[in-house]
């Protein structure tokens, strides 16, 4: 190899080991092996080069070419590498950092209450029904066996709609989740066992009522099923709900009519403390009772071939007791301290009391 190679070669190679970036390296590149770059050129002048030594200078250019194009490659492998090594390096991250506190919401004691007693009724076999809230006054009332001007509907301070049309009865906001029974029985061919839990309006508000509450519905139709079914149901599903094994319950002859024989269902507490399961005091808490022959018959059921049971009860009413809270008023105040106090984990499973 000629003087002037040798210098070349140990140029690139310097100016190679100076790139310090992929640019500075493209340039040495172009410099040495491009369409006007040192090496190229030499190789052009190989012509004007006498006849004796051209193949011999023909050859070591052609090697030094091969030794220089690998070195080229070398450093823009090098460079590659530092720069993939420098982009690890910067976006290194701690795993071990403890992570930053996210905000958590908690479940609102309402419906908390709701998922315990899906997940109760769910074990015992019931499924989930649903209704509308605004209701036709003939599933809120008349299906259920209280005609126009039946006594029973001046207990209900009913929120009334405007009528379709005149002459029309008025829509109403549901008075309780008794229509939902119609519209299981109408939707679906006995036997059927539904639960439904919603929202229920009536115009009334104090410290223990709301104008909006929530209600617990249960419906239970077949070819067989007794008032002692009834029983065994709901003791077993009150026990659970509040976690007392022992809770006494008892039921009381009462009058719905959208069931007969009617039951008020009483558990034992203690008036003075407020403690549930003992203490000699009884607290009404539900109503229920055999389905009304009439109220199956509006239904398309044929009673006599099907009979069942349905009860019915306040969703805050039993969170209130099994929480022991005194006021109605902030499930529906969204004031946050009552929140956190009273919310539930939406990662904590709905509390089931198992061998209760
Ligand atoms: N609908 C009744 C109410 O709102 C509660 C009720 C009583 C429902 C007896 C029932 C039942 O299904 O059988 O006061």
């Amino acid at each position: 190899m000629t003087d002037d190679l040798f210098t070349l070669r140990a140029e690139t190679e310097a100016a190679l080991r100076e790139a310090a970036d992929v640019r500075a390296w493209d340039a040495v590149r172009v410099g040495v092996l491009g369409k006007s770059g040192t090496l190229t050129a030499l190789l052009k002048d190989l012509g004007r080069t006498p006849a004796e030594q051209r193949r011999e200078r023909g050859a070591a250019l052609n090697r030094l070419k091969d030794e220089l194009a690998a070195a080229i490659e070398a450093r823009r492998a090098a460079l590659e590498e530092a720069a993939l090594e420098a982009r690890l390096a910067a976006e290194r991250i701690d795993v071990t950092l403890p992570p930053r506190p996210a905000p958590a919401g908690l479940i609102h004691p309402v419906s908390r209450t709701m998922e315990e007693m899906a997940a109760i009724f769910g074990a015992m076999g019931f499924a989930v029904a649903e209704g509308p809230d605004v209701e036709s006054d003939w599933h809120n009332f008349g299906a259920l066996n209280i005609p126009a001007h039946h006594p029973a509907r001046a207990d209900h301070d009913t929120f009334y709609l405007p009528p379709a049309g005149p002459g029309a009865a008025p829509p109403v906001l549901r008075t309780h989740t008794s229509p939902v029974q119609v519209r299981s029985m109408l939707r679906q061919p006995p036997p059927l066992r539904i639960v439904t839990m919603g929202r229920t309006y009536r115009a009334d508000h104090d410290a223990t009522h709301s104008p909006m509450f929530h209600q617990l519905e249960g419906l239970a139709i077949g070819r067989d099923i007794t008032l002692g079914h009834l029983k065994g149901c709901l003791i077993d599903f009150l026990r659970s709900f509040f976690g007392i094994a022992s809770l006494p319950v008892r039921f009381r002859a009462s009058y719905f009519p959208f069931t007969e024989p009617s039951m008020e269902v009483d558990i034992g507490w203690n008036r003075r403390t407020g403690e549930l399961g003992g203490g000699g005091d009884w607290l009404e808490i539900l109503g229920s009772g055999m389905v009304h022959p009439k109220v199956l018959a509006n239904c398309g059921i044929d009673p006599a071939e099907w009979q069942g049971f349905a009860f019915g009860m306040g969703v805050e009413r039993v969170t209130m007791l099994k929480h022991g809270m005194a006021d109605l008023r902030p499930f529906y105040d969204s004031d946050i301290r009552w929140l956190r106090h009273y919310g539930s984990s939406p990662l904590a499973p709905a509390m089931l009391h198992e061998g209760v």
